[in-house]
C-alpha cells in the first residue's frame, strides 16, 4: 500500500514494472547509449537518432511550416518568428525522455513538455487508458450528472490529499484551477457572512495563469500590463529568493529570511485590512524567477497568519505537485496543510488535459446546505477521457515508486548541476525535486545580472537555440533574472543528469566568451 495515501488504498508498490523510460523498437541509425533505470542501475538498451517514421520528408516539412505560418498562433511567442521564415521546431513523436523533431533531431525533454509528462513520452498504458474510456464513455459532463472516472478519480485525489482537503471540483488546466480558487474564497466569505473579503495576495514576479482572475494574481508587470484593468484585488508580497534578498532589504540567515518574507503576508493583510483579504496564493516552490524554494519555517508562519487573519492558503501546485518535488502534493515536503490546492499538468502526465481544485471541509462546509451552489463550472472538466488517463497515470506513480525514485535521486540531480557552479555564469543553483533554476549573472561576486539588451542578445539570441541544438529542450527565461530550467520526466536518473551537466556546460561557457 502506498505510504502516500492518507486513506485505504487499493494499488500496490511494484517497483519492477517499467514503462515510460527510453526504449525504441524501431531504428533508422541504431547506436548504443547507457542508461540508467529509476533504480539507478545502468542498464544497456538499444536506441535510435531517429525512429521509423519519426522524420516528415521535405514537402510535408515545407507544408506543415507554410500552414503553421499562415494560420498557427503560437503562444506567449512572437508571431514575428513564424513570419521571418525561419521555421518553427515541430516535435513530431516522443519516447521516454526524449522528443523527436520533424528532421529526426532526437533532444532531451528538460522541461517534461511544459512541466508535464512526469512518467515519460510514448506510455503505452496511458494511450490504452485514453483509448479504453473514449469507446466506453467519450464525454459527458460534470453538470449535476457524473461519471465513473471522475468519481474515482476525487476519491482517489482526496485519499492522497493532506489533512481534510477531501472536496474536488475539476477543471480542465491550472490557471482555471486559479481562478476558481478565487471565485470560491470570494463565494465562502460572502456565504460566511463576510461579504469583504474578496483580495488576494501572492508573490512578485510568480504566474498563476492567464484568465483574467488568475492573471491579476500572477506577479509578472510585463504580462499584465497590455490586458489592464484586471480583476481588482490582486496585491504583491516579496518572494522566496534568498539569493537576492540583500537587493529586497534583507540581511540575515535564510531562516530569519523565511520569517520575514512570511511577515510581509500580514503586513499586507494589515494594510488592506484583514476584513478584505480572502487568500493567499503560493506555490510550494516558485516558478517563475527561477525555482524558489521556502526558507525553513515559511510556510509554518504563512499558516499561523492565515488562521489568525481568517485568510484562505492557497497551495498553488500546478507544477510542484504529482511528483514533481518527490511527494503527491508538494505542500507535504514542507509540512503545511493548506485550505485549498489548485492542481494541474502532471496529474495526466500530459497524455490528456486536466486540472483540479481540492478543497478542505472547512471551505467547503457552507455549500452542502439549501439552495447554496458554486455557479462555476466547464464543459471539459473532469473529461472521462482525462479522468481515466490520470488514475492509470497514478497507478503508474505507485507501481514504478516515482515519488521514491525522485525523493532518492533529487540530490543527485542537484549535484550534477551544482558542478556548474565553476563557470563564471552561473551565479546560483536552486530548487527541489526534479525542479531546479539556473541562475546566471555577468558578476558572480557583485551578483550584478544583464542588462536587457543582454539578456535579450543571451537568451533569446542564443542559449535557447544553442541549447536546443545541443540536444536539450529546456527553458531559458528572464521573467525575473536569466534562468535556465529544468523539469525533467521523473523517470530520468544519474546518466541523464551527467548528460544534461555537459550539454548545458558546453553551451554556457560558449554564451560566455559571447558576451
Ligand atoms: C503555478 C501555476 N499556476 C497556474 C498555471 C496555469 O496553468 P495552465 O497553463 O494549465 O492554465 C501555471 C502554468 O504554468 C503555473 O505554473
Amino acid at each position: 500500500m502506498s505510504i502516500f495515501r492518507k486513506k485505504s488504498a487499493t494499488a500496490t508498490l511494484d517497483a519492477d514494472k517499467h514503462d515510460g523510460t527510453a526504449h525504441t523498437t524501431e531504428h533508422h541509425e541504431k547506436h548504443h547509449e547507457t542508461h540508467h533505470t529509476k533504480e539507478s542501475s545502468t542498464v544497456t538498451i538499444d536506441t535510435a537518432i531517429a525512429p521509423a517514421g519519426t522524420s516528415l520528408d521535405s514537402a510535408t516539412e515545407a507544408d506543415l511550416q507554410q500552414k503553421a505560418k499562415d494560420h498557427l498562433w503560437m503562444h506567449f511567442a512572437r508571431q514575428s518568428g513564424m513570419e521571418d521564415g525561419k521555421g518553427v521546431p515541430i516535435i513530431v513523436r516522443g519516447e521516454g525522455h526524449h522528443i523527436y523533431d520533424s528532421k529526426g533531431n532526437k533532444y532531451i525533454d528538460g522541461l517534461s513538455g511544459l512541466f508535464v509528462v512526469q512518467v515519460g513520452h510514448g506510455n503505452k498504458r496511458l494511450a490504452e487508458a485514453a483509448r479504453k474510456q473514449a469507446e466506453e464513455l467519450a464525454f459527458f459532463p460534470l453538470w449535476s450528472y457524473a461519471h465513473p472516472t471522475a468519481i474515482e478519480l476525487a476519491d482517489r485525489l482526496a485519499e492522497y490529499a493532506p489533512g481534510d482537503l477531501n472536496r474536488v471540483f475539476f477543471t480542465t488546466g491550472g490557471g482555471e484551477a486559479v481562478e476558481s480558487a478565487w471565485k470560491l474564497a470570494k463565494q465562502y466569505f460572502k456565504l460566511m457572512g463576510k461579504p469583504m473579503k474578496h483580495k488576494v495576495i501572492s508573490r512578485a514576479i510568480a504566474y498563476h495563469g492567464t484568465p483574467q482572475g488568475a492573471l491579476a494574481i500572477t506577479g509578472i508587470p510585463g504580462m499584465k500590463e497590455m490586458f489592464e484593468p484586471l480583476t481588482p484585488g490582486g496585491f504583491r508580497v516579496p518572494n522566496t529568493n534568498y539569493y537576492r534578498a540583500e537587493e529586497m532589504g534583507f540581511h540575515g540567515s535564510l531562516e530569519e529570511f523565511g520569517q520575514w518574507a512570511a511577515n510581509r503576508i500580514e503586513e499586507m493583510i494589515l494594510f488592506e485590512g484583514p476584513d478584505t483579504v480572502a487568500a493567499v496564493f503560493l506555490e510550494p516552490v516558485q516558478n517563475s524567477g527561477g525555482c524558489f524554494p521556502p526558507p525553513p519555517g515559511y510556510f509554518q508562519r504563512v499558516r499561523e497568519i492565515c488562521d489568525q487573519y481568517d485568510v484562505l492558503l492557497v497551495s498553488d501546485e500546478v507544477i510542484c505537485s504529482y511528483g514533481r518535488l518527490g511527494y503527491m502534493f508538494a505542500c507535504e515536503a514542507f509540512d503545511y496543510i493548506p485550505d485549498i490546492i489548485t492542481s494541474a499538468k502532471g496529474l495526466t502526465s500530459g497524455y490528456s488535459p486536466l486540472g483540479a481544485m481540492i478543497v478542505n471541509e472547512k471551505v467547503y462546509e457552507p455549500f452542502k446546505h439549501g439552495q447554496t451552489a458554486f455557479y462555476h463550472g466547464y464543459t471539459f472538466a473532469g473529461h472521462p477521457v482525462s479522468a481515466a488517463v490520470a488514475l492509470e497515470n497514478l497507478n503508474i506513480f505507485e507501481e514504478e515508486g516515482i515519488l521514491e525514485h525522485v525523493r532518492e535521486n533529487s540530490p543527485k540531480f542537484r549535484a550534477a548541476l551544482e558542478r556548474l557552479l565553476d563557470l563564471p555564469i552561473v551565479g546560483d543553483v536552486r530548487g527541489e525535486g526534479y525542479f531546479f533554476g539556473i541562475e546566471l549573472v555577468k558578476n558572480k561576486e557583485t551578483k550584478e545580472t544583464f542588462n536587457e539588451d543582454e539578456s535579450e542578445r543571451l537568451l533569446r539570441g542564443f542559449l535557447s537555440k544553442a541549447l536546443f541544438d545541443a540536444g536539450l529542450y529546456c527553458r531559458a527565461d528572464d521573467r525575473g533574472d536569466p534562468v535556465i530550467q529544468l523539469a525533467p520526466p521523473l523517470t530520468i536518473g544519474p546518466a541523464e543528469f551527467d548528460e544534461i551537466e555537459g550539454i548545458l556546460r558546453r553551451v554556457l561557457t560558449e554564451a560566455w566568451t559571447r558576451l
